[in-house]
């Protein structure tokens, strides 16, 4: 059992993610409370995902979730919710870059309501999702596994602005030559090439003596 204190801490960090859109399973949502933590450079409780899956259960009883459209398993939060909250143009926030965190998903989730909630049509939203979900990736393989910043914004609503910065891990020649990426027969370079085509404009540059990469992408709005 968690003490009262920690069950309502929890339940806050949900209903928190839920509100800014995130949609996932139980254990996604159980990844994203240990996140939060660690974003908040807090100590992670001891809570296993049944707790995360009853609070979610108690939400989808009183209405606040429901299932989602396409896999049942998933929680989404809906309109009449009282803890939704309307999400501006400006979708500035960090994530962390490890894999087992589900932050794929949680980016996703997140950039997709974005989207919707600032009527960006169906077609746009499905080009940046899959060019987006390519530089979290990158984030996640090529980063340092801590924070990654990153940034949505759509400018007069017609542009669309994609930031994100990442440490990058240290380089380890041996095994990006075991991956073959410096032989010439494998296609190299696949994501960079998804992003400068579903995007009008897209950079990958390093920073810092090239400690650190930020990709910025724009996409004009139809
Ligand atoms: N976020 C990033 N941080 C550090 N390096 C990156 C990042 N994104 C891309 N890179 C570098 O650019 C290369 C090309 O990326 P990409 O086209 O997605 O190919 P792949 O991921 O298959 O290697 C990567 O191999 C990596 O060296
Ligand atoms: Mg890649």
């Amino acid at each position: 059992m968690v003490s009262k204190d920690l069950h309502t801490e929890i339940e806050n960090i949900l209903k928190k993610s839920l509100s800014l859109g995130v949609v996932g399973s139980a254990k996604d949502f159980y990844n994203w409370v240990i996140m939060d933590y660690e974003l908040n450079s807090k100590k992670v409780p001891l809570i296993e995902e049944n707790l995360i899956e009853n609070i979610l259960n108690d939400f989808l009883k009183q209405s606040f979730v429901t299932h989602g459209t396409f896999d049942p398993n998933e929680y989404i939060i809906s309109e009449n919710s009282p803890f939704y909250k309307k999400i501006s143009s400006n979708d500035h926030y960090y994530i962390i870059g490890k894999a087992n965190l589900s932050p794929i998903q949680y980016v996703r989730s997140r950039q997709i309501s974005f989207l919707n909630q600032n009527n960006v049509s169906q077609d746009d939203i499905e080009e940046i999702s899959i060019a987006t979900t390519e530089a979290v990736e990158n984030s996640v393989k090529y980063g340092d596994g801590e924070k990654v910043e990153i940034s949505n914004f759509i400018e007069n609503g017609k542009n669309f602005k994609l930031t994100m910065v990442n440490k990058i891990k240290e380089f380890d020649l041996q095994t990006e030559i075991d991956r073959g990426k410096y032989s010439s027969s494998i296609t190299l370079m696949r994501g960079v090439l998804v992003m400068e085509k579903l995007f009008d404009k897209f950079d990958l540059i390093l920073l810092d003596n090239n400690t650190q990469a930020m990709v910025q992408a724009e996409k004009k709005l139809k």
